[in-house]
C-alpha cells in the first residue's frame, strides 16, 4: 500500500526546495506517493508559475487559493482549508519546507490531527523574534516528528532545545539540490547581457524583509547608499518592495533613474541564477541567497542584523552588513579583497534522496 505524502508549497523560496523532493519521491521511491499542495501565498505569474515551469514541477494536485493578507489572515486561511483537505483525504505524512507562514500553519493542523510531519530545513535559528520566520521555525520544530537539518549547527540548536535524538536527521541543504541540478543551464543563458552589463562587473540586489522595506525612510537610506556604488546594480524588485517604492515616490526622490541601479521585475529561477553566477557581488536580505552565494563562491552582503544561517559566514562567502558598513564592504569586494569560502558538508545535490530514505524508514518501521 502506497504511503501518501502531502508536499506543501506556498511562497517563492519554497518552490526550489519542493522541486527536488517531488522528483525524488515520484521517481526514487516505490513506497511513497507525493501529492503537491499549493497554499497560494504567492500567486503572481513571476512569483509562482514561472518556478513551476522552470523547475519541472507539475500543476499542483490541490490549490488552496489562500492568497495574501496579514499574518493571522494567511495562517488561519491556510489552517481552515488544509484541515478540510486532511479530513477528506488523510495523508500518511505532511512534508513541509522552510519557514513561511504556511510551513507553520500546515504543521499545526496536521499535528492536531495526529498526522506525522517532517520539516525540511529544521533547526535554523536567528534568535530574532521580530522576524515572522523565526516564530514559524520555532513553532514548526517544536511539534514536527522528523527534523531534517541542512547543517550540523541546525542539529545542535535542536538538541539544545531538548529535541529527542531520534527526531533529528542531518540530511544536507535541499536548495543546493536544485542549484546542482540547474547550474549548467543557468550558466549557459545570456540573461545578464540583456541589461547591458559586463560579467564580473555588476552586482545583484534583492530586498524584501519588512525591517528593510516597509518603512520608506529606511528603504530610502538603503537606496541612497546603493546609488553610490561604482558598478551597475541589477535589482529585481519584490512586490512588497515595489509597493513601498511606488507609494512613496522613491524612484524619483532617490534619483534611481540617473543612478547605476536598474530596477527590474522579479525573475524566474534560471534567469536569476544566471545574474548571480556572472556577478561580482550580491547584496540581499534573503535567507536562501546566503546559501546559494556560498555554494557559488560569490561575495554576499546580507543586510540584516542577524542570520539563521551562520555557516554561510563561518564557512562561506557571506558577511552581515548594516547601512553604515555597506560602503566599506562593497569597496573591499571591488578591490578583490574578499574571503574564499568552502562548501559545507552535505550541500552536494543529494539531499532529497537522503530525505526519501528517512521518510521510508519512518513510515515502514
Ligand atoms: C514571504 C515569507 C518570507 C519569504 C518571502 C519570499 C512569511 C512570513 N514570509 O514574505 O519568509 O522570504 O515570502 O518572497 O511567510 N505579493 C504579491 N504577489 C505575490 C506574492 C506576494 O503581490 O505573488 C504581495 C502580497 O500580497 C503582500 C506582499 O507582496 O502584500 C508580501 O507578501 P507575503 O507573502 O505576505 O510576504 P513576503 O514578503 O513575500
Amino acid at each position: 500500500m502506497l504511503k501518501k505524502i502531502f508536499l506543501i508549497a506556498a511562497a517563492r523560496p519554497n518552490f526550489m526546495k519542493v522541486a527536488p523532493l517531488w522528483r525524488a519521491l515520484e521517481m526514487g521511491s516505490t513506497i511513497l506517493q507525493p501529492i503537491l499542495i499549493h497554499t497560494g501565498q504567492h500567486y503572481d505569474q513571476n512569483m509562482s508559475d514561472v518556478f513551476f515551469d522552470d523547475l519541472g514541477l507539475p500543476t499542483p494536485h490541490v490549490h488552496l487559493g489562500v492568497g495574501g493578507g496579514s499574518h493571522a489572515q494567511q495562517t488561519s486561511g491556510v489552517m481552515l482549508k488544509f484541515e478540510e483537505l486532511c479530513l477528506r483525504d488523510r495523508p500518511d505524512l505532511v512534508l513541509v519546507v522552510g519557514d513561511v507562514n504556511a510551513t507553520m500553519a500546515t504543521t499545526i493542523v496536521a499535528t492536531k490531527l495526529h498526522i506525522p510531519v517532517a520539516h525540511v530545513e529544521a533547526g535554523l535559528r536567528s534568535r530574532d523574534m521580530t522576524m515572522p520566520e523565526e516564530i514559524n521555525r520555532l513553532l514548526t520544530d517544536s511539534v514536527a516528528d522528523l527534523l531534517l537539518t541542512p547543517s550540523a549547527d541546525g542539529s545542535e540548536n535542536l538538541r539544545n532545545e531538548g529535541a529527542a535524538e531520534n527526531r533529528i536527521h542531518l540530511v544536507g541543504n535541499i536548495m543546493i539540490d536544485t542549484l546542482v541540478h540547474s547550474i549548467e543551464k543557468a550558466k549557459s543563458l545570456e540573461t545578464f547581457l540583456q541589461y547591458d552589463v559586463q560579467p564580473q562587473n555588476y552586482g545583484v540586489v534583492t530586498l524584501h524583509r519588512p525591517a528593510n522595506v516597509d518603512d520608506p525612510a529606511t528603504l530610502k537610506r538603503i537606496l541612497d547608499v546603493l546609488t553610490q556604488v561604482e558598478i551597475p546594480l541589477l535589482f529585481p524588485v519584490h512586490p512588497r518592495t515595489q509597493a513601498v517604492l511606488k507609494q512613496n515616490n522613491l524612484i524619483e526622490t532617490c534619483g534611481l533613474a540617473r543612478s547605476q541601479i536598474r530596477l527590474i521585475d522579479p525573475l524566474g529561477y534560471y534567469d536569476f541564477m544566471n545574474l548571480m553566477i556572472h556577478s561580482k557581488m550580491v547584496l540581499s536580505d534573503s535567507g536562501g541567497i546566503q546559501e546559494e552565494t556560498t555554494f557559488l563562491n560569490i561575495p554576499c552582503l546580507t543586510l540584516r542584523p542577524n542570520t539563521e544561517r551562520p555557516i554561510t559566514i563561518t564557512q562561506g562567502t557571506n558577511e552581515m552588513a548594516t547601512i553604515e558598513s555597506l560602503p566599506e564592504q562593497v569597496d573591499r569586494i571591488l578591490q578583490g579583497n574578499w574571503k574564499k569560502g568552502t562548501i559545507p558538508e552535505l550541500w552536494d545535490g543529494n539531499t532529497a534522496p537522503r530525505i526519501v530514505k528517512v521518510l521510508e524508514e519512518f513510515l515502514t518501521k
